[in-house]
Formats: C-alpha cells, sequence, structure tokens
C-alpha cells in the first residue's frame, strides 16, 4: 500500500461502529475539517476503533486510510479512563474534579502512546506530515520524532492547557512536556493556553522562549525551534446553515415547541454528561427562577441534552446521580400535568434533531466551569439563520474570546446567571438581531476549514524553518 503524506493521529477513529459490525462516519467536527484535506492528498488516520480488545485489519473508508489501534480491556481502563480522564482531564480543567495520580496507569499511558506512534511511523510517506491530535497523546509527538526525524509534526490541543501552578501538579510533568515539544508546531484553544504551556516549559525545562517559537537545544549543539501559538477550532459552519434552512429540519423545530405544550420561551442546554460543563449551576439558576416566580412553567422550559460520556469513570457516575436527583427535585416541584420545568434526555441525537433544537431555543445555555472550545455555542450560531435567539455563555469557555457579542456569564456566580438568563428572555427582537448578526459573522469567517488550512500552513512554514 502506498504511504501518507498526510497521518492524522487521533484517540479515535473517525468512524463508528454500526449495529451490523459495518461502520459510519462520526458526526464530530474534527471530521469534517480534515475531510476535504484528505481527500486530496494521499491521507491515513490512526486511531483507536472505541471498543476494548477490538481488531480491526486497516480499511479504507470513504477515500481515506483507516489504521486501527486495538487496546486491550485493561488498556481502556488504565490509559483511556485513567490517566487521560480521570488524571489529565481534570487536571487540565483546572481541577474541577480532583485528579487522580496513578503510576499504573502513567504506565498503561507510556505504552499505548508508543502503540500510537509504532503505527503512525509505519504509515507515514518520507517527509511526511504527521498531526497528533489531543490530550490522549501527548508524548506521540516526541515519540515519533525518535521513530521518523524526517517527518513534519503538529500537534493540536483541544482542551485547555493549566496554569502552572496547577500543570505541576502532575508527577509526569516533565515527560509530558518534553512529548510535547516533540512537535514542530503545538496549537492551542487560546493565547491563554499557548502561554500557560511556555511557562511550564520554562520552569520545568528552562529552554528559551521568544515570540518566535521556543528553542530546544540539540544533542549536536544546534537549535530546533517549536511554535506554541493559539488556532481556535471551529466547526463546520455551511453544513449547519445548510440544515437549518431544510424545511423538513425547520418543521421539525416547529413540532418540538408543540410537544413541549408550547412555552413561550425555551432554554437550552447541550453537553456531554461532564462535570466541566457546569449543568448544576445552570439548573440550580433555573429552579431558583422558578421558586421567585420570576418565571413559570407555562412560559419557560429548559430541555437538557446530556449526551451519556465515559460512563465507567467514578466522576462522571456521581455527576450523573446529582443531576437526575436534582432534575427530579425540580420537576417534582414545579411540573403541572401538561408543563415541565426540566426536559431532561440523556441520550445522544443526530446533528438533524440537534439543529431543530437550535432553531427551537430561544436561549442558548453554555455555562462550563471551563471549556477549551465549546463547538455547541458556534453550532447555535450557525444555526440561526433567521438571526434570532441569546446565546449565554461562560467566560471560562475559549469561544467566549472569539464571541463577544453573546450574553457573558461566571456561572459560579448564580445571581448573575439568574440575571443573564432573564436579560436572554426579555431581550427584544432587535437587539437579539444586532448580536445574533455579529456573532454569526464569526463563525462564518472562522469555520473548521479555515482551522485546519491555518494550522497545516504554519505547518508548512515550521518545516521550511527547521530545514534551513
Ligand atoms: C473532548 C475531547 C476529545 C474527545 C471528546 C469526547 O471534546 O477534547 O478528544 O474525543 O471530548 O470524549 P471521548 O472520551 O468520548 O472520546
Amino acid at each position: 500500500m502506498r504511504q501518507a503524506e498526510l497521518v492524522v493521529v487521533a484517540n479515535r477513529l473517525p468512524v463508528d461502529r454500526d449495529e451490523n459490525g459495518g461502520w459510519r462516519r462520526s458526526p464530530g467536527g474534527l471530521v469534517s475539517a480534515l475531510e476535504p484535506v484528505m481527500r486530496t492528498v494521499d491521507g491515513a488516520w490512526v486511531g483507536w476503533p472505541g471498543q476494548a480488545g477490538l481488531h480491526v485489519d486497516e480499511f479504507e473508508f470513504e477515500g481515506t486510510r483507516l489504521v486501527p489501534v486495538t487496546l486491550s480491556a485493561e488498556e481502556v481502563e488504565d490509559y483511556y479512563e485513567g490517566f487521560s480522564n480521570d488524571t489529565i482531564w481534570p487536571l487540565y480543567h483546572d481541577v474541577i474534579s480532583v485528579p487522580r495520580y496513578r503510576r499504573e496507569w502513567w504506565n498503561a499511558y507510556r505504552k499505548v502512546n508508543e502503540r500510537f506512534a509504532d503505527a503512525a511511523a509505519a504509515v507515514a510517506a518520507s517527509g511526511a506530515t504527521v498531526w497528533v491530535q489531543d490530550y490522549q497523546l501527548q508524548l506521540v509527538p516526541q515519540l515519533i520524532r525518535e521513530r521518523r526525524p524526517d517527518v513534519t509534526i503538529g500537534y493540536f490541543h483541544h482542551i485547555p492547557f493549566p496554569a502552572y501552578g496547577l500543570f505541576s501538579q502532575l508527577p509526569w510533568r516533565r515527560q509530558v512536556l518534553e512529548g510535547l515539544l516533540g512537535a514542530d508546531v503545538i496549537g492551542f484553544q487560546r493565547t491563554a493556553d499557548a502561554s500557560n504551556f511556555a511557562r511550564a516549559v520554562h520552569r520545568q525545562l528552562r529552554h528559551e522562549t521568544r515570540a518566535s517559537g521556543i528553542r530546544i537545544p540539540r544533542e549536536d549543539g544546534t537549535i530546533r525551534v517549536a511554535l506554541a501559538k493559539a488556532f481556535p477550532i471551529s466547526i463546520d459552519t455551511a453544513s449547519y446553515i445548510e440544515m437549518a434552512a431544510r424545511p423538513d429540519i425547520q418543521q421539525r423545530a416547529i413540532q418540538i415547541r408543540e410537544e413541549l405544550g408550547n412555552p413561550a420561551k425555551i432554554l437550552l442546554g447541550v453537553d456531554r454528561l461532564d462535570y466541566t460543563k457546569g449543568i448544576r449551576h445552570r439548573m440550580k439558576a433555573f429552579g431558583e427562577l422558578l421558586a421567585e416566580g420570576w418565571l413559570s412553567v407555562q412560559n419557560a422550559t429548559l430541555v437538557q441534552v446530556a449526551s451519556p460520556s465515559r460512563e465507567r469513570v467514578a466522576a462522571y457516575v456521581q455527576l450523573r446521580d446529582e443531576i437526575e436527583l436534582m432534575v427530579g427535585r425540580v420537576n417534582g416541584t414545579y411540573d403541572t400535568m401538561g408543563h415541565t420545568a426540566i426536559r431532561y434526555l440523556h441520550q445522544a441525537f443526530p446533528r438533524e434533531e440537534m439543529v431543530a433544537l437550535y432553531l427551537a431555543a430561544d436561549v442558548m445555555l453554555v455555562t462550563a466551569l471551563r471549556d477549551g472550545m465549546n463547538l455547541v455555542a458556534k453550532e447555535y450560531i450557525a444555526s440561526r439563520i433567521d438571526n434570532r435567539g441569546v446565546l449565554v455563555l461562560s467566560e471560562f469557555t475559549g469561544a467566549a474570546d472569539e464571541l463577544g457579542s453573546a450574553v457573558r456569564i461566571n456561572p459560579h456566580d448564580i445571581e448573575g446567571v439568574k440575571d443573564a438568563i432573564m436579560q436572554a428572555v426579555e431581550m427584544a427582537p432587535a437587539e437579539q438581531g444586532r448580536r445574533m448578526r455579529k456573532l454569526r459573522k464569526r463563525v462564518q469567517e472562522h469555520d473548521v476549514q479555515a482551522w485546519s488550512r491555518s494550522f497545516l500552513t504554519a505547518l508548512a512554514t515550521a518545516r521550511e524553518a527547521n530545514a534551513s
């Protein structure tokens, strides 16, 4: 088989297994971002097929070569659920949940990162570009460089990079920094993430950091430069606009409102069920507005889609219990026969249904306590082709850096969240339009295709600079 000019390495393959043992494209934004690029070059995607112990041979899917990496049940526990999602995830999200530092997990993380690096090194053509994705694979850039000094390596970090005071808790902080520095370009969501990283590198490894990049001394006395910079990710805006214009989806939006008993206002939250998303804060604020009579179930319903996620990690199990207790309490107190306070859906929906929900929602609530970007905020905006609707957005999301015309909140400030919800519920249509138009301009100009282009351009520039 031909070697690949562009190799994407991500924890997950861009496909999900269907009921018949076949594959379907997964709905993620990264998949649609890279699809056009992968089509024009000889591309390969290295990733885990999503099930423990599943061995599958390489295969072609919609023109892309997919290279599955097998994980045993124990590796799923230690590398994925353990180190990735019970150590790095909570630590990098400002310890909202307490990170656990376990040596067995670290050992599994190292071993699995080596396996991903081996697979990537084996498929990359001479002088290829390899693009590593996210926190599950932080050691992979360096491991690939050791195996294949001829390739150009990019890494993009989809989640926050924490301040040094938190990052320095990690017992393996040096190894992680050295792993990331194997890349020629290290991309982050926000400038603040890139600065946190550069500071950690400076404190731990003493490398000199300049505007042009981090200077890493090689053994032969020469210097290699790695660029750490913000490349805020986005969505496939055009596909949301297209869906929002479809008569069947618009009809579905009307039907959703009817099925909810025609409340005057629909408020919406859409998240993976994750403790970083501030779902409890949002429900607390909404419950208090009902208790104090500012809202009633006749005039407002909160629809909360919480898609199942990482269901075997203890912090997620506990969060689900807490949320469901809260939903039960609020609904038990305020529901009537015909109206519900919170319509809670612990389910995942196809993108078409999500767009119908976005169109039905007068107010979108994004109350994350910490979030690398938050693409739901951007999906809502892209879907509002009618220039209506209000986005309430936490300042602790990467998206807040770009979406200045949203109603900003500090989700920890419950009174502030209540005020923002009331401001959104009562906002005049003209004001909604004024804000929404500005928000839409941003997501139209900065879509995910522009994101991948700018990252790959930076990578090509880095390749030339390090070659000269
Ligand atoms: C976040 C991470 C991704 C991850 C996704 C879903 O967006 O940045 O890397 O794939 O969550 O989580 P999961 O653990 O199901 O892959």
